[in-house]
């Protein structure tokens, strides 16, 4: 089966995340607290956002630094880069750089920490990325970043695939290390590939949290028919139009389940890892 994650965003996965970036950064606030509390307010002149979307965690780091400390943030979709330049263009100590994080050549300096907050899962070879990253780091310098924990661990994830899969009649498939939102669920992995590329004291915990957005159950439903752990198994299923309108009424089952006013809000499990390069 080919892999729906590219370097290429050959299947338009990110442009689609563009047209949700707004509230799914709301969506999101909850695990970038986890991500600031993890760092808290470090020393230094040169930041990182790696996979940085919409840029709200690259404003979040240059607020969280000294203010002429400078934060990059790099992204290898165009339209979530273009989107991030034009809302982040007057704040003055933040940039943005549209290239593939896993061979981007970052010149001469040197980042003195580095963040990502669901954006390294996706690398087509994570030890040369990790490497390069390293590379491009001062030594002793930390890198923290957020990814998530197996499928069956995690609220979220397992109820909105299995939404899905009760009507595709497929059984789950599960994609191990492959790139993707859960290619880092495996805490041994994640460990083995920041050593090889020479990273240290790799720690990692795992945090409850909450999705919450304020939306109607019926928006955050049709969101994830486009994007999200349930769109993954819907591209990969392709029902037809009466299978898809019964998944469409699952999801909103589960979305309204969830509505708490004029919020949505999934419980949720986050993995922090931590290291120093
Ligand atoms: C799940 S989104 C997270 C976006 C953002 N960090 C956030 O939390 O809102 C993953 C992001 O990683 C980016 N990405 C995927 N592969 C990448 C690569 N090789 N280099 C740089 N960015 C990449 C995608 O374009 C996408 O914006």
């Amino acid at each position: 089966m080919v892999n729906s994650f590219s370097n290429q965003d050959r299947n338009g996965i990110w442009d689609r995340r563009t047209r949700f970036n707004e509230i799914l950064d709301e969506r999101n606030e909850a695990v970038s607290d986890v991500l600031f509390k993890k760092i808290g307010s470090p020393h230094g002149h040169h930041f990182l956002d790696v996979g940085c979307g919409g840029g709200g965690t690259t404003v979040r780091m240059a607020n969280s630094v000294s203010s002429n400390a400078h934060v990059t943030g790099i992204d290898i979709s165009e339209s979530i880069v273009s989107l991030a330049q034009e809302n982040m263009k007057s704040i003055k100590n933040v940039d943005f750089i549209l290239a593939d994080a896993e061979t981007y050549q970052f010149g001469t300096i040197k980042f003195d920490g580095v963040i990502s907050r669901f954006g390294v899962m996706f690398f087509s070879d994570p030890i040369r990325a990790f490497t390069n990253i390293h590379g491009a780091m001062r030594e002793h310098a930390f890198l923290t970043f957020i990814c998530w924990p197996p499928r069956q661990e995690n609220a979220y994830f397992y109820t909105m695939t299995e939404a899905v899969l009760k009507h595709t009649g497929k059984e789950y498939r599960d994609t191990g290390t492959e790139p993707g939102p859960l290619a880092f669920s495996d805490n041994a992995y994640v460990e083995s590939i920041l050593n090889s590329s020479g990273f240290s004291n790799v720690s990692i915990e795992t945090v409850k949290t909450q999705l919450s957005a304020k939306m109607t159950p019926e928006f955050d439903a049709g969101m994830h028919m486009e994007y999200g752990p349930s769109s993954l198994l819907i591209k990969d299923a392709q029902p037809d139009e009466i299978t898809k309108k019964k998944i469409y009424e699952e999801l909103l089952f589960v979305c309204t389940s969830h509505q708490k006013g004029e919020y949505v809000s999934h419980d949720a499990l986050i993995s922090v890892v931590s290291a120093i390069s």
